[in-house]
């Protein structure tokens, strides 16, 4: 299937990419019967965006994944754009046959000059009756039309709390940097509950939104809700990224805890990130939310120097909330296999292309971090500047870079104080680099490039720093 030619040397081991052709945001995660779906926005046809289509991939554990044939094509009328996939258990839209419950994609049909909505985005159907193998189009597509041309990317969940039982849609206005909410009995007959934005808001549309509750420091009785928003350009990184906001949802309105919201991730290359629906719900609290972001930036994604294939998806993240020194916190922690073999050796030198997990542990003073290298002199350096409080990505030597002129960058991630220690969990794997920073209090996703040979690993330190944990192993 996948063969390693000198241009595929950057395909990943543990992350999603398609074996052919262009991917881009994560689409429809749901999980069902013991499987968990990835759906996403993918071109049939080419390695640039285009015909966009959901593409399939399955899996039973979300570390190996399968890809599926593709799920929803575009035609002459529409390309679909972003949404997701619920399970209707009970058969409230009645699109099921009576004998298993339909899973139903609610994506953007965007369009096109032959339709009879040219210009257009509105939100429509399509369901399955074979675990998502097979798709229909809902004969009264689209479901929501506001007559708008940048309405789009529904993300639908099923609400049950004070306010009574049915799904919500969030959506947006994409160019008023405005989420919009809606809620249905059925999926298909829609009514306005409220809108959110910011009183001061940045450059850029919002795109893939999300919305779900967490429980507060593990206790089920305690939750807080968590917006998610995707900004283009306005990331905080430069390009595109994720933000979040935290705060109450009544079933009608989101009301944002002021001082509340921050960044998903502090790197280039996580965006469009949304949660599974259909996760299992422990001790009656709210459901496990594991989150996948596509690893790229709009600023140079059509310029990535791989062959066959274009983006990745980034590693699934499971998340929780905290209260860290009397302010709530989205924490997010990687879903990974366990790592083989770990070594304490300062420097390590494997062959390129390999998946590996680097701790680096301590004590709060004095600036340490990693060095990425290739064999070639090029190398990704991750830093902890204890003084400026914070951890820098610098990928400006990192190997291929000059593919286009806005890849160059350092990134930037706060640093918290936490336990009386500092903590880095990384995990590099053939073509990026993320970093979870203080137990996933920041993250850090760079997409990188190296041309060298070998991958080298190798901890470094000023004369004030504790190292106290270093540990490489393979994944
Ligand atoms: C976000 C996005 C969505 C849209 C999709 C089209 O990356 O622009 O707003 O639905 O990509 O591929």
């Amino acid at each position: 299937m996948t063969s390693t030619t000198t241009r595929d040397r950057y395909r990943p081991r543990l992350h999603y990419t398609p074996a052919r052709n262009w991917i881009n945001d994560p689409n429809g995660l749901v999980f069902h019967r013991g499987v968990y779906h990835l759906f996403y926005q993918h071109n049939p046809f080419g390695t640039d965006w285009g015909n966009m289509s959901w593409g399939h991939a399955t899996s039973p554990d979300l570390q190996s994944w399968t890809e599926q044939p593709v799920a929803i094509r575009c035609d002459e009328s529409e390309s679909i754009f972003s949404g997701s996939a619920v399970v209707d258990e009970s058969n409230t839209s009645g699109l099921g046959d009576g004998v298993a419950p339909p899973m139903v994609a609610v994506y953007t049909s965007a369009y096109g000059p032959s339709s009879p909505r040219p210009g257009v985005q509105a939100q429509s159907l399509a369901y399955s009756l074979d675990e998502g193998q097979t798709w229909t189009k809902y004969a009264g597509n689209p479901v929501l039309d506001r007559g708008s041309a940048n309405f789009r990317d529904p993300k639908v969940f099923r609400y049950e709390g004070p306010a009574g039982a049915y799904w919500v849609m969030v959506a947006v206005e994409a160019e008023e940097q405005r989420v919009l909410l809606y809620k249905s009995a059925n999926l298909i007959d829609w009514e306005f509950l409220s809108d959110f934005r910011m009183a001061a808001p940045g450059i850029g549309v919002w795109e893939c939104p999300d919305l779900f509750e967490l429980p507060v420091d593990g206790e089920p009785g305690r939750t807080a809700w968590v917006l998610v928003v995707s900004t283009n350009p306005g990331g905080v990184a430069g390009g595109s990224g994720t933000r979040y906001f935290l705060g109450e949802f009544d079933g009608v309105r989101f009301a944002e805890i002021p001082g509340s919201r921050s960044w998903l991730d502090w790197g280039r290359d996580y965006y469009a990130a949304v949660s599974f629906n259909g996760l299992p719900a422990p001790d009656a609290g709210p459901a496990r939310r594991v989150m996948i972001g596509w690893m790229n930036n709009w600023d140079y994604a059509a310029a990535t120097p791989t062959d066959a294939w274009r983006s990745a998806m980034s590693l699934p993240r499971e998340l929780a909330l905290r209260n860290l020194d009397g302010r709530l916190r989205l924490i997010q922690r990687p879903i990974v296999p366990p790592s083989s073999d770990p070594t304490q050796a300062p420097r390590v030198v494997l062959p390129r292309g390999e998946a590996c997990r680097v701790r680096v542990g301590a004590l709060p003073g004095g600036s340490f971090g990693v060095r990425f290298g290739s064999g070639d002199g090029d190398a990704a350096i991750l830093a902890v500047d204890a003084a400026a409080r914070e951890v820098r990505l610098d990928r400006t030597s990192s190997g291929l870079v000059d593919f286009h002129e806005g890849f160059a960058s350092v990134e930037r991630a706060p640093l918290d104080t936490v336990d009386g220690r500092v903590e880095l969990d990384v995990f590099i794997d053939a073509c990026s680099l993320e970093v979870f920073v203080q137990g996933g209090l920041a993250t850090i996703t760079d997409l990188v490039f190296p041309r060298g040979e070998q991958l080298e690993i190798e901890v470094f330190a000023d004369s004030e720093a504790t190292v106290d944990v270093f540990e490489v192993g393979r994944l």
